[in-house]
């Protein structure tokens, strides 16, 4: 189809398949650039078919030959497949197909990564292996027969057998095509095992190449926790005899949860405390856990179609975030969490990219794997939850397993198994899948006689295709504190369901200071005009560890935007209450550190547009500096005593009290390295056995501009580690002054080892320059104009990982006009690119008609 008419597919014309697929018999010829695949498919016409269209996705294939029941046959090949004359009783469809995995630079159908050949087939990739329905509709028994001299060789299900240059796999239990994998190559196994509640053993691998073997125990850790947890909390059990995981090289997203065949980004499962930070360890623990919980929210049950992706995403991820909370702080994964929130799915949801957790059209899928769907997807159900209440949730989970299991759902199903369980009208609360934008809550109150009441107006702000919304059913946790810093109400959630809506708390002696919007209870934006004294009281004294944080990340941002606008000197009141928290030993000091982390600066600019001022990343920078070095001085006697004090001792072990403890030392490592010159972090990094403690000393050096020696120490020792080269690369950029950021992001993409090829590395890089909030938009446009060159080039090879970058643009329209207009040029230049992909086109032109 030509690049200036993409097909857009809508939600409203889903119509079945006319075909069951009773079986698939797959047999792959493995060679790197002429791979055969000969599929056997069992067909059976449906009775009650509204559209009996023979009609297989495919794409990038090369048909050999087709037969029906043995007869050759002339398939039609059209655009995106084939349609064939069929007969109206079953029949057997057998194709055979040559692919060239070694050229498949899109890393999507079957490619090869390191010289291993592997699969990624969601959302649509099963089509570039072979001509099938590729719908998630369509579920089947795969039975996969491969061939090849590769020593191990893997697919979905259990082993059925293998011998010299042949292996075959079966999987019982019917699934989409975009859950089918193949990964096969020299891999060794680190094994496990797991006996799941009823008593059945399971053998759990990691497979990784030669190398890595000393890389997987904290995986295989993260799994087992995962397994026994899900047996736990949502009585969840395994279903095959063999859990595979895989690690690949080159990958475009996290992870992926094929049936029994899990297969990672190495950077998502390999971990050891020598090359791995306590982001990286926890940021491993989740994803293992969340490719392990779709075995159910995604793959016993899964999408009708696409559009009901946040069906298993978002569920999945709340799933993910349940079981994180348990593993390590509740209070610290939710506030980790909501900062996410804000930084990528608050600007998606106020600009061109914005869509409703459940989208109703799309031109590429790909594109909408998005922080609307997973993200907003999962507070979604965390509202659903708070609004039913716990008991409720499960039994509705349990109803939904019961009566699911097996099939391919909508959220419609979804939200009738709630209704069903608990009895309540959800037509309301739907709302919330179905309309994009973040809503706004603007809070008024009273005081009188005794009786305390708050008001609260909602709104949503003009989204892409949607103009005006519906007020939605908002949950509110709120508290009461007394003047005396008492907490006299403790939480209770009020149910917005209007437009404007009070609620009034009577008896109280005083007039009470409110603690809104507990846990984070709702994706809002809160409007409230209150003070810093009211913040600072807050920050000491509110019984919600989220609210608490949130007051100081207010003041936090309050400071800093006053320091903007007016160029102010930071708010004397806010550096006292930081510092006394600092050095209260009696605080948890995972917490300390995070009250200790300036809010970013592309929060600060996302802050000012709200407010309806336009950013200057450069004074936002400017501020941002003048702060920390503020605060530096002030805690100046304090930070050597505080320095050690956070020192852990002992070995070195990811839990999150460890975790705490070295997030709290690495903020007093940064402030200290402005005053002693890098002293402290040039011992640091010397003495550090682990990567947590050695790359925030190296961090803290770059950011001083002390650190050429630790960096070129750094390369040296590690130039062999892809996974550690990848945080070397983004450090140096991350690090960079405003105007040398694109000269260094520049400079890295000429390194010897910057792989285009590669994801990891192009968004090390890349994502790092995106990332540099006032060097990316540093008014010399270079930051612009080196990305747009790097997309141009990486569209050809990528389209999915181009287009999703593209979406660093996505906030174009709050800056001045001279950088908009220099972006807009960039982007232009992009669409105009010969040969654009269908991905990057139809994400340069949603941001283009901002
Ligand atoms: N389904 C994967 C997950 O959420 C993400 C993914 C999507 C991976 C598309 C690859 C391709 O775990
Ligand atoms: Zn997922």
């Amino acid at each position: 189809m030509a690049k200036d008419t993409p097909q857009t597919f809508y939600l409203k014309d889903y119509t079945p398949f006319g075909y069951d697929v009773e079986s698939v018999h797959l047999t792959f010829r493995l060679t790197p650039e002429t791979t055969r695949i000969l599929s056997r498919i069992r067909f059976a016409p449906k009775p009650d078919a509204t559209d009996s269209t023979f009609f297989l996705h495919g794409e990038d294939l090369t048909l050999i030959s087709a037969r029906i029941d043995g007869q050759a046959v002339t398939p039609d090949l059209v655009e995106g497949g084939l349609k064939c004359e069929v007969p109206g009783t079953p029949f057997t469809w057998e194709a055979e197909v040559e692919i060239n995995p070694a050229g498949n630079t899109a890393l999507e159908g079957l490619y090869m990564s390191n010289r291993m050949y592997c699969t990624q087939c969601e959302a649509e990739g099963f089509r570039k292996i072979t001509y099938y329905p590729d719908r998630p509709d369509v579920m089947s028994t795969f039975t996969v027969r491969i061939e090849g001299d590769e020593p191990v060789m893997l697919s979905n299900g259990n082993p059925m057998g293998q011998g010299e240059g042949w292996a075959e796999w079966h999987d019982p239990w019917p699934k989409p095509a975009y859950l089918f994998a193949l990964v096969a190559g020299d891999l060794v196994n680190y094994a496990g095992a797991f006996t799941t509640r009823s008593g059945k053993e399971v053998e759990l691998n990691i497979w990784v190449r030669p190398g890595d073997e000393g890389k997987c125990a904290f995986g295989m850790e993260a799994l087992k926790k995962s397994m026994k947890w899900d047996e736990d909390v949502y009585g969840l059990e395994y279903d095959l005899d063999l859990f595979n995981i895989v690690a690949v090289d080159d990958f475009n997203m996290g992870a992926m949860e094929n049936k029994g065949l899990n297969i990672f980004n190495s950077s998502c499962v390999l971990a050891s405390p020598e090359t791995s930070t306590d982001a990286n360890f926890e940021r491993i623990e989740a994803i293992i856990a969340h490719e392990y919980f779709h075995n159910w929210t995604g793959n016993r049950i899964t999408c009708r179609d696409w559009f009901q992706l946040c069906l298993k995403e978002g569920l999945t991820v709340f799933r993910d975030a349940q079981f994180t909370a348990d593993m390590r702080s509740e209070p610290v994964k939710r506030i980790d969490d909501v900062i996410a929130l804000r930084a990528r799915q608050f600007p998606e949801d106020g600009g061109p990219l914005a869509h409703p957790p459940r989208p109703e059209e799309f031109q590429e899928i790909n594109n909408f794997y998005t922080a609307t769907v997973y993200e907003k997807g999962a507070e979604v159900i965390g509202m659903l939850k708070r609004l039913v209440g716990d008991d409720n949730y499960y039994k509705a989970l349990k109803l939904y397993f019961e009566r699911h299991d097996g099939q391919a759902c909508t959220i419609e199903d979804w939200l009738k198994v709630f209704e069903d369980a608990t009895g309540r009208d959800l037509q309301q609360f739907k709302l919330w899948y179905s309309q994009a934008g973040t809503p706004r809550l603007k809070v008024s109150e009273d005081y009188a006689d005794g009786t305390y009441t708050l008001t609260f107006e909602q709104s949503t702000p003009p989204t892409p295709g949607q103009p005006d919304k519906a007020p939605r059913v908002i949950p509110v946790a709120v508290g009461l504190l007394s003047p005396n810093g008492d907490e006299v109400r403790a939480t209770e959630v009020l149910e917005l369901t209007e437009a404007k809506q009070s609620f009034s708390f009577d008896g109280l002696a005083a007039r009470p200071v409110p603690s809104i919007l507990r846990e984070f209870s709702a994706p809002v934006i809160l409007q409230r005009e209150t003070t810093n004294a009211e913040r600072a009281f807050l920050l000491a004294h509110d019984t919600d560890p989220f609210n608490r944080w949130e007051a100081g990340n207010a003041l936090a941002k309050e400071t800093r935007v006053t320091m903007v606008l007016d160029g102010d000197a930071p708010d004397a009141a806010y550096l006292d209450a930081l510092e006394k928290l600092v050095r209260d030993d009696d605080q948890d000091p995972a917490f300390r550190a995070l009250v200790l982390t300036p809010p970013s600066q592309a929060d600060i600019a996302q802050t000012l547009h709200e407010r309806g001022f336009t950013p200057d990343p450069q004074k936002i920078y400017d501020a941002a500096e003048t702060f920390a070095q503020t605060l530096a001085q002030q805690l100046e006697t304090s930070l050597p005593r505080l320095y050690a004090a956070t020192t852990a001792d002992g070995a070195y072990v990811p839990d999150a009290e460890g975790a705490g403890k070295r997030a709290l030392n690495g903020r007093i490592l940064s402030l200290l390295t402005r005053l002693d010159g890098g002293d402290q972090a040039a011992r640091q990094y010397a003495a550090a056995d682990n990567m947590t403690q050695q790359y925030a000393a190296l961090a803290a050096l770059m950011k001083a501009e002390k650190g050429a020696a630790q960096s070129q120490a750094f390369f040296d020792q590690w130039q062999d580690d892809r996974l550690v080269m990848d945080k070397w690369f983004a450090l140096q950029i991350a690090c960079a002054a405003p105007e040398k950021t694109a000269a260094t992001a520049a400079a890295l993409t000429r390194h010897a080892l910057f792989d285009m090829k590669n994801p990891n590395r192009f968004r090390a890089v890349m994502g790092a320059l995106a990332g540099n909030h006032a060097g990316f938009h540093h008014a010399s446009g270079e930051a612009y104009q080196l990305l747009a060159d790097n997309l141009i080039a990486l569209d050809t090879l990528n389209p999915q990982t181009t287009a999703r970058m593209c979406a660093a643009f996505q906030t174009w329209k709050r800056y001045g006009t001279g950088r908009q207009s220099l972006i807009r040029a960039q982007l232009t230049r992009i669409a105009n690119a010969p040969d654009l992909s269908r991905d990057t086109t139809e994400m340069v032109t949603r941001i283009l008609d901002a």
